[in-house]
Formats: C-alpha cells, sequence, structure tokens
C-alpha cells in the first residue's frame, strides 16, 4: 500500500515482519512448551495480536482487556474495561499492547491482572517512545524503540483512524486534526 502524502513511514511492512518475528523468538524461548495466556490490550495491540500469536507454537488462549486513554492526541484519564478479560488465576499471562508511551496504561493493566493472581505477568510491545516514560515498570519484550512523535497504522490510531495501514507511520503536526470520515 503507497504511503499517503502526509505521513511519513517510520516501519516499513518489511520491518514490522522481522520485529515481530523478532519478539516472538524471545516469547517462544521464554515459556519454551509451556502453555499461556494472551491478554491483548484494545483496540491497539489489534493487529500485533493477530501476527504475533501465528507465530507463537505454545498452547495458547487468546483474551482482551479495552483500555483507552486518548482522544486524538490529548490524554484523557484512563478507562479500563474487563469485560472481555479471560480466567487468568494461576496463568502464564503475556500482556499484548501496542506502545509503551508514558507507560502508565500498561502499569494499570499490569496490577489489574496481578490483582486476579496469574501465576506469573510478562508483557511485549510492539514500539517503545524514547524517553517518555513517567513509570518505573517496563515491557519484559520491545520489538522497536521509536522518536518520540504521534504515530498510527498496525493497529495504532489517530481519533480511530488509520489502524489499518499496514505500515508504521508518523502524522505530521499539521495533520493532527481530526480525519475526514
Ligand atoms: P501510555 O499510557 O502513555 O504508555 O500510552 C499507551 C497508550 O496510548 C497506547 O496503548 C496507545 O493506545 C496510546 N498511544 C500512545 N502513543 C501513541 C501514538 O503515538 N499513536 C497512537 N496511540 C498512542
Ligand atoms: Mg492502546
Amino acid at each position: 500500500m503507497e504511503a499517503p502524502f502526509f505521513v511519513k513511514v517510520v516501519l516499513n511492512q518489511e520491518q514490522i515482519r522481522a520485529g515481530v518475528e523478532r519478539l516472538a523468538g524471545q516469547v517462544r524461548a521464554w515459556y519454551e512448551e509451556r502453555p499461556i495466556t494472551v491478554v491483548g490490550v484494545m483496540t491497539g495491540s489489534l493487529v500485533l495480536l493477530a501476527d504475533l500469536i501465528r507465530l507463537l507454537d505454545m498452547p495458547l488462549k487468546v483474551g482482551l482487556v479495552q483500555a483507552a486513554s486518548y482522544e486524538g492526541t490529548n490524554r484523557r484519564p484512563l478507562s479500563i474495561n474487563p469485560d472481555m478479560m479471560p480466567d487468568v488465576v494461576g496463568h502464564d499471562v503475556l500482556l499484548v499492547d501496542d506502545i509503551f508511551d508514558t507507560g502508565h496504561t500498561l502499569v494499570e493493566v499490569v496490577a489489574l491482572i496481578r490483582s486476579l493472581g496469574p501465576k506469573s505477568l510478562r508483557s511485549a510491545v510492539l514500539l517503545r517512545k524514547e524517553g517518555r516514560q513517567q513509570v518505573e515498570h517496563h515491557p519484559d519484550f520491545v520489538a522497536f524503540d521509536i522518536d518520540n512523535q504521534f504515530v498510527v497504522g498496525y493497529g495504532l490510531d489517530y481519533c480511530d483512524a488509520y489502524r489499518n495501514l499496514p505500515y508504521v507511520a508518523a502524522l505530521e503536526p499539521d495533520e493532527l486534526h481530526e480525519p475526514a470520515e
């Protein structure tokens, strides 16, 4: 797919594929044959989740938790909806999210899952933004470190648009307005 004129491609499809394969390799090496429960943070992790689980060959279950902290590029208080959470009591849980930015989302979702009593809990993200973290906790598996810029595509959105781009792209600041319907 051609990049629209207003975006700068940060990671192309080949780079993403290589990064997700690297991530899957780390996850396989860590858990080996142990069964795991993969919990995707909706909605941004949707595409990564689908690609990652198909590269894992241990027995696994998939569940979802919904967390939302952005409206456009403005942060709003985090809301977490655990209605689609699978049973994690006594399970080895791998939490999957699209991007680790300030870190607050991951820390809060980690606290929620820990409170449910998993046997173990690790986390994997596609992207980590350089120099933005405000928390001590870091994800265990990270595919790419990127500069501090607002990115979309491969599941990441701006006002719920652009999740379907098969690459990761930075929106230029003058494009950060409501996308056309
Ligand atoms: P954190 O709580 O600041 O780490 O933010 C994490 C969440 O904010 C991610 O799960 C994303 O949904 C969203 N987010 C952070 N940075 C970006 C971005 O550059 N593009 C799109 N979504 C982002
Ligand atoms: Mg998210």
